[in-house]
């Protein structure tokens, strides 16, 4: 929004997080988001830990996150209504809030009633955010559609404005606040399905000798299927798909809808069986896993993050050391927040100290550098030359003609 020229000032209550922006350092890896932001007219973004900074402003959008909570399967929007009624203290009539948090269904119009009683002439919007982690700029800048959630199509109008100035040829929608709200729960919903349906082909793929790279490749040739998110392997991980389809379940059963949903129970039952998966097959592998020495490459949940968040990576990795093997783990970018989250492990910014002396390779986050590794070349650091490929893009043929034994889940290598 500060690049666009807008006069931005973003709030957060943790102050070291603030101390950093205010240093122009930028405190998690986002491609493009230092360069993007040395780039912005300082007059145009401040950052402050205190909402009496934002009581002038015209618009406030809430970007809080609404983790897993710790006791079941429901989303924690404790920081959300602390925002928010924050929030509502301060904004001045005419102003409008916006929630980007993705939430279950009925929260949106939850909070209407709250800020109606306080502060009537305050509108709220719900337009919930659609951008992956590693592609944040261009999904803000180019978002495939807007969806704004308002009681009335008028309610939604100022902010629609503002929208259609910016991006005036992306869809937008005007809906009403629960289908905002599922807008955002079912894309994600799908998008899970999609990985666990494919996973679910891979286990067929093992018990029958079928090969799921093929088989998602010539599935997703048919257009009305397509191709994306069909990557078979060791499922999905991160802030997002994981605790979103367990939220939607939770809100489903306080609906009496057990029934309508139960099938994302059993693809997140599928998705955590790909890790299980993976970890079956390294042991078969390795034997018994003491003493024997494992690299992983790759502890975010996926490239161009160095998010660890429910990662699938880091839990095999974790998973190995705890059954004894000597797990060494690299990763580009997420080495500080795996060894914040998970400090037995041994970790190495070196792929080469990575590498020397394993007797199994765990190929768990594609990252673009693992893809363009000379097979070659590495095979005389490593003790045994086996590598687990769990995401299913490396080239089969490149890696075997070098000598090394290619293992995957559901392939037929
Ligand atoms: C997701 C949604 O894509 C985004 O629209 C929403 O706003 C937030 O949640 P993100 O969490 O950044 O974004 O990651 P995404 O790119 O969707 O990948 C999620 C997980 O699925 C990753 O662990 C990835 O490795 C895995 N994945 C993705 C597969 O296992 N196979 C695939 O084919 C695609």
């Amino acid at each position: 929004m500060a690049s666009l020229g807008h006069e931005v000032i973003a709030v957060d209550i943790d102050s070291q997080k603030i101390a950093l922006f205010n240093q122009d350092v930028v405190p998690f890896f986002e491609p493009g988001l230092t360069e993007l932001l040395s780039k912005v007219k300082k007059s145009n973004l401040t950052f402050s830990t205190n909402f009496s900074d934002i009581s002038e402003c015209d618009i406030h959008f809430l970007c809080i996150g609404t983790p897993q909570s710790e006791d079941g399967l429901q989303a924690d929007l404790r920081a959300l209504e602390s925002a928010f009624n924050s929030v509502i203290e301060i904004a001045q009539p005419g102003s409008i809030i916006v929630g980007k948090s993705t939430v279950p269904v009925g929260t949106a119009e939850r909070f209407a009633v709250t800020l109606n009683k306080s502060h009537p002439e305050v509108l709220l919007n719900w337009n919930p955010e659609f951008l992956r982690e590693g592609h944040a700029i261009a999904d803000t800048l180019k978002p495939n559609r807007i969806v704004i959630g308002a009681r009335t199509e008028q309610e939604a109008e100022k902010l629609a404005n503002f929208y259609r100035e910016i991006s005036p040829e992306v869809p937008l929608f005007i809906t009403n606040f629960a289908t905002a709200e599922l807008v955002k729960v079912a894309a994600n919903a799908f998008l899970a399905t999609k990985i666990s349906f494919i996973n679910a082909m891979s286990e067929v793929a093992d018990a029958t000798g079928a090969d799921v790279s093929l088989l998602a490749d010539a599935i997703g040739a048919d257009d009305r299927i397509g191709r994306k998110f069909l990557g078979a392997g060791i499922g999905f991980g991160g802030g997002c798909l994981p605790k979103d389809i367990r939220a939607f379940l939770a809100r489903a059963d306080e609906l009496g809808l057990s029934e309508s949903l139960q099938f994302l129970r059993e693809f997140d039952l599928i998705n955590q069986r790909a890790r299980v998966r993976a970890v079956a097959m390294a042991l078969k592998e390795l034997g018994a896993p003491k003493g024997k020495k494992v690299a992983v490459l790759g502890a975010a949940f996926k490239p161009d993050s160095d998010d660890v968040r429910d990662s699938p990576a880091l839990e095999i990795a974790e998973t190995l050391h705890t059954l004894g093997a000597h797990v060494v783990v690299h990763d580009p970018r997420a080495l500080e927040s795996a060894a914040e989250k998970i400090p037995e492990l041994t970790y190495s910014n070196s792929i080469e100290e990575t590498l020397t002396g394993a007797d199994l390779t765990m190929h768990l986050t594609e990252w673009t550098n693992y893809r363009d590794l000379d097979p070659m070349i590495i095979r005389k650091l490593v003790n045994i030359p086996t590598i687990f490929d769990g995401r299913n893009v490396l080239d089969a043929t490149k890696w075997q003609s070098a000598g090394w034994k290619l293992l995957a889940l559901g392939r037929a290598l």
